[in-house]
């Protein structure tokens, strides 16, 4: 048992396989992935013993781009009756390997693939949840209260009667069950994209860093803007927003008195003379080379501080493909002195 699960968003497991060879090789850990299309996950089995374990203490998801969680899993159950699944369930978590304690697990959640076809399995984990926990608390395996270093049990069904077992560290795995953040749209929000900007905020900052990096004093650029519901994140946290598209805003945006409308080519536009542009944040449907190296100017030129941008990848390569983006927008802060975070 030696080995690490990782969610991904379906038909994103190429992508998943190729991020996690390429982040377990810089760690030193060998290994290979396994990936099925369409299944929303994918498995990498390390070759040296506890590898999995420290991959899964090394690797943050959120510094992933495809994963959603990481976790390290057993072997497969499979024939689990449907009389009792808990206790092969229960035995397989003791099996855990050495440097798992279960005295320091606080929670288990019980997931399905986030596939169509697993879409049903989903009310029959949710039925086994409870019957699960209690189970797990009767045999001292969960605790009410655990230190900070504290773990998540996961069991994972590709069907009811076959599971994985396995568990994620709560300081570098996914907070969501199934590592999906689950956002309501905001009804005043005028297109359902704001939800992706959304995300990335909340994903990249702590609350604390929100507050300071997003407020009244800050100014920030949108290129590609309409309808507004990138503009609509940042004026709601008081940026103001100059936002750059030939489109339509939504009116209740400009009822805020908390942005201007610039009707130009968001490749060609430039900050406001003595304005100081603390974010830039795009979300124009173009090449994705074509992106990175904008933002890279608008860095370099020292236009805008911070910058958040979507890139529309293509069907194939996609992973080659961002890793090139980033890479390159590397590259040229590199060369032109900057230290910066990505
Ligand atoms: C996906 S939409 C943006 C949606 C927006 N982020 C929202 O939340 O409502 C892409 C927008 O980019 C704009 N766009 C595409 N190319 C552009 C360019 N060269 N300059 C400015 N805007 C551009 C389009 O007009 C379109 O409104």
């Amino acid at each position: 048992m030696n080995k690490i699960m990782l969610y991904c968003r379906q038909g994103f497991e190429k992508e998943m396989a190729a991020e996690i060879m390429e982040k377990a090789a810089t760690l030193g850990v060998a290994g290979f992935a396994r990936a099925v299309e369409n299944t929303a996950y994918v498995i990498f089995e390390c070759y040296q013993p506890n590898d999995a374990d420290l991959l899964a203490q090394k690797l943050p998801v959120k510094e992933l781009i495809f994963a959603r969680q990481l976790l390290v899993i057993s072997d497969l159950l499979e024939d689990l009756s449907p009389e009792d699944r808990i206790t092969p369930i229960i035995e397989a978590f003791k099996q855990l390997p050495a440097p798992f304690d279960l005295t320091k697990t606080d929670d288990v959640w019980v997931e399905s693939a986030d596939t169509n076809e697993a879409k049903s399995l989903l009310t029959f984990c949710r039925k086994f949840t409870v019957p699960l926990r209690q189970a797990l608390r009767r045999s001292g395996a969960l605790q009410a209260k655990v230190a900070k270093h504290a773990r998540t049990l996961h069991v994972f069904f590709l069907r009811n009667n076959a599971c994985y077992v396995g568990y994620s560290y709560n300081q570098q795995h996914s907070p969501y069950f199934m590592g999906i953040q689950r956002l309501r749209f905001p009804e005043m929000a005028p297109s359902r994209s704001t939800l992706k900007l959304e995300e990335a905020i909340l994903t990249f900052f702590t609350p604390e860093e929100e507050k300071t990096r997003f407020n009244e004093n800050q100014i920030g650029v949108d290129l590609g803007a309409c309808p507004g519901g990138w503009t609509y994140q940042l004026v709601k946290r008081g940026v103001f927003v100059y936002a750059v598209d030939h489109g339509k805003m939504a009116t209740s945006l400009f009822d805020t008195g908390r942005i201007e409308h610039c009707p130009e080519d968001g490749f060609k536009f430039q900050p406001p003379k003595r304005k100081r542009v603390n974010w830039l944040v795009c979300d124009m449907v173009e090449k994705p080379s074509r992106i990175a190296d904008l933002m890279a100017k608008w860095l370099v030129n020292g236009w805008t501080q911070e910058a958040i941008f979507n890139l529309k990848l293509p069907m194939k390569k996609r992973y080659q493909e961002v890793q090139q983006c980033l890479d390159s927008i590397a590259r040229q802060l590199q060369d032109a002195g900057f230290s910066f975070q990505i």
